[in-house]
C-alpha cells in the first residue's frame, strides 16, 4: 500500500511537508497547484511552491514531491511542465478537481471535468510535450455538478497517457461535505487500466481500511487526516504501535513549535500566527487536548507571544 499526501493550496506548503514525512509512513507529495494561464512560469514561481526542487525533488527526509499544475491551455501546460520536469520534478500532476470560484470561473480545475474532451486534450497536451521518461498523472471528482461523466473523465485521463489516477470520491457541488462516495470511485478503478488512488475523508485507520475495501484500491491519498493526525500513516502501517492522542500529543506540540518557528522566519509576522492556528484548528478532530490550546491562543496575534504559549505547553507535556 502507498500512501499520498494530498496537495492543499494555503494549508500543506513545504513547510508541512517536511514534517508531516518526518512520520515514517507517508510514500508521496504533491504540491499545492501551480496555476498556469497562457504562459511560461518564470523559474521563481516553481521553486517558490516547490522549494524541494532545491533538494532533488525530496522532503528532507528524503519522500519524493511532484509538482501539480491546474490550467486549461494545452500547449502552456505542457510548457510548464517540461520546466518543471527540468527543475528536477520527478513526476507532474494535473488538477482536475479544484472546486475554488475563481479558478473555475477561469476554467481551471474542476468546472473542466463538465467536458471529457477538453481533460483529454489538456492531459493530452502535457503528455505529448514532456519526456517520456517523465511520469504524468491527474487528479479529479467525481464531476461538477453530478457524477454522470465520472468514467468519462477518467477514461479520457487515460486515452491521454496518464499513469496513474487520483479520485477525490464527491463532486465539485458536494464541496467537502460528508459522505465520499468510494463505491464510486470502484467504478472508476473497473473502467481504466492505470492504478486509482483513492482519495477523501479518510480520517481514521478504520477509514483507511474500509475505503480500501470499497473502492478496491491498493493505494490511498489523504489530506486533512493527516494534518489532524499526523501518525494516521505510520498507525495504519504499524497497529502495534501506540500513535494514540494521548502518546503523540507531546510531540505534536514540538512540531506545531517548529512549524511556528519555519512559519516565522518565511512569513511576514501578521500571518504567521493565522499559518500556526489554522493546524492547530485542524488537529481539534483528531487531539482533544488542541481544543484547549487552540481556546488558549484563538485571539493571540503577536508570533512571539504564541511562541511562548506552544514552548509553554510542551514543558507542561513531557514525552510519555
Ligand atoms: C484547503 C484545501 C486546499 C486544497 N488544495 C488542493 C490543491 O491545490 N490541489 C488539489 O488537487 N486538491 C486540493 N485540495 C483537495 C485535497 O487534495 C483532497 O482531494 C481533499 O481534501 C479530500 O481529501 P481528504 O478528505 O483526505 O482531505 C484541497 C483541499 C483543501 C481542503
Amino acid at each position: 500500500m502507498k500512501i499520498h499526501l494530498a496537495p492543499m493550496e494555503g494549508v500543506l506548503d513545504h513547510i508541512l511537508r517536511d514534517l508531516l514525512t518526518r512520520i515514517p509512513g507517508i510514500d508521496l507529495c504533491v504540491t499545492e497547484f501551480i496555476r498556469v494561464t497562457d504562459r511560461l512560469l518564470p523559474r521563481s514561481v516553481f521553486r517558490r511552491l516547490a522549494p524541494e526542487l532545491e533538494q532533488g525533488s525530496q522532503t528532507t527526509s528524503g519522500v519524493p514531491v511532484w509538482v501539480q499544475l491546474l490550467g486549461n491551455d494545452p500547449a502552456a501546460m505542457g510548457e510548464n511542465a517540461v520546466r518543471a520536469s527540468a527543475l528536477g520534478a520527478p513526476g507532474i500532476d494535473l488538477n482536475f478537481g479544484c472546486p475554488a470560484k475563481t479558478v473555475n470561473k477561469s476554467r481551471g480545475g474542476a468546472i473542466l471535468l463538465k467536458d471529457p474532451e477538453e481533460v483529454y486534450q489538456i492531459a493530452a497536451g502535457v503528455r505529448r510535450a514532456l519526456p517520456a521518461e517523465v511520469p504524468l498523472s491527474g487528479k479529479m471528482r467525481l464531476g461538477f455538478h453530478d457524477k454522470s461523466l465520472a468514467i468519462e473523465n477518467a477514461q479520457a485521463l487515460e486515452a491521454a497517457g496518464v499513469m496513474r489516477v487520483t479520485v477525490h470520491a464527491r463532486t465539485k457541488v458536494e464541496g467537502y461535505r460528508p459522505p465520499a462516495y468510494w463505491e464510486w470511485i470502484a467504478r472508476i478503478r473497473e473502467a481504466i487500466a492505470p492504478p486509482v488512488i483513492a482519495n477523501g475523508d479518510i480520517w481514521t485507520v478504520e477509514d483507511l481500511h474500509r475505503c480500501r475495501e470499497v473502492s478496491g484500491c491498493e493505494d490511498v491519498m489523504i489530506g486533512r487526516g493527516l494534518i489532524a493526525n499526523p501518525f494516521l500513516a505510520l498507525a495504519a502501517r504499524d497497529p502495534e504501535r501506540n500513535c494514540s492522542a494521548e502518546q503523540t500529543w507531546p510531540e505534536m506540540l514540538r512540531m506545531l513549535s517548529v512549524y511556528h518557528q519555519a512559519v516565522s522566519e518565511r512569513l511576514e509576522p501578521r500571518h504567521v500566527n493565522g499559518r500556526t492556528k489554522q493546524w492547530l484548528r485542524m488537529m481539534q478532530r483528531h487531539y482533544p487536548q488542541a481544543v484547549a490550546l487552540f481556546e488558549q491562543v484563538r485571539a493571540e496575534r503577536d508570533p512571539e507571544a504564541l511562541k511562548q504559549v506552544l514552548q509553554q505547553a510542551s514543558v507542561a507535556n513531557p514525552d510519555r
